[in-house]
């Protein structure tokens, strides 16, 4: 492995296996990991709210014998301060990776630049690469193979769709998006996209959707609903799919949005199985970045 992951380009797919390989090991068999991180400490860094990637590597974090400690927005001020370079020599010295949520990409790069130890992208404007794999880990558990399944993702070609769309295509998991014009993601390899979105739901096995408004553009909430008003996962558009279609959202939902109250309660919804795993993924990543490193 590189020394951070900061996008799902930083892993090879043999790398993505063995992450999932440890995964099931972990779930199997808690008890047995529970000093291989023993004396480590995590600090996570966020600039925005989080529950779930927050919550998922501080646990996972203390179930692995190790320690975490969050620093909110106000607390380290990166970039106001002191600069990311400085915060990230600092830390090097006291802790042993870093969980960084930004709104710039480009700091988790630079934090990574200066760092001595692994960080870890928890979200950024770019990129949602912890949740991606976590997203591909719950499909493995409930596919028979991830080469015959196509996943819909409707909605805005976001952090959450770039890395979808990178690790599908690494994992050759065939992916449609769809999304209103001049809202396609940024990561374009192996891109099928659509602009209608009952035309990219028809048959498939998985549809996927994400908030229109990210955090960081409540300015464009208004124009956004406007926008995105026939991308909405109902039942009318879940219908043309198969019929035993998974729906999968990564949360926090805008319940009546994107996705209705009916369909993200439906059986066969999927999104509380992604949220748990978010923390078995990451206590795989955190064991690969930090086990036997001095
Ligand atoms: N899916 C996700 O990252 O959720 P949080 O914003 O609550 O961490
Ligand atoms: N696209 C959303 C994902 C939240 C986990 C956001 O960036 O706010």
């Amino acid at each position: 492995m590189k020394k951070d992951l900061i996008s799902i380009n930083d892993l090879s797919v043999q790398e993505i296996r063995d992450i999932f390989a440890l995964t099931d090991k972990l779930k199997k068999d808690k008890a047995k990991f529970s000093n291989v991180l023993t004396g480590k400490t995590l600090a996570l860094i966020f600039q925005k709210p989080s529950n779930r990637t927050r919550v998922s590597f501080e646990v996972g974090m203390y179930q692995l014998g190790g320690n975490s400690i969050y620093l909110a927005p106000q607390e380290i001020n990166l970039g106001v301060r002191e600069s990311i370079e400085d915060v990230a020599k600092t830390l090097s010295r006291y802790v042993d990776a870093i969980v960084l949520r930004t709104y710039k990409h480009e700091d988790i790069i630079e934090m990574a630049k200066y760092s001595r130890i692994p960080v870890i992208n928890g979200l950024s404007d770019f990129e949602h690469p912890c949740q991606a794999l976590a997203d591909v880990y719950t499909l493995k558990e409930r596919c028979k193979s991830l080469k015959d399944i196509t996943l819909a993702y409707v909605g805005d070609g976001n952090n959450v769709c770039n890395s979808l769309v990178s690790v599908c295509f690494k994992l050759g998991i065939k992916m449609r998006v769809a999304c209103p014009l001049g809202y396609e993601p940024r990561v374009k390899v192996g891109l099928n996209l659509f602009y209608q979105p009952k035309e990219a739901v028809e048959d498939v096995d998985i549809i996927y959707t994400d908030v229109w408004t990210s955090m960081g553009q409540e300015k464009e909430a208004q124009k956004r609903r406007k926008d995105f008003k026939d991308f909405q996962v109902n039942k009318e558009l879940v219908s043309l799919a198969k019929k035993d279609v998974l729906i999968m959202h990564c949360l926090p939902a805008h319940r009546g949005e994107e996705i209705t109250d009916e369909i993200i309660n439906s059986k066969n919804s999927i999104v509380f199985d992604q949220a748990e795993n978010r923390m078995h993924v990451q206590k795989a990543i955190l064991i690969k970045l930090l086990k036997n490193k001095a």
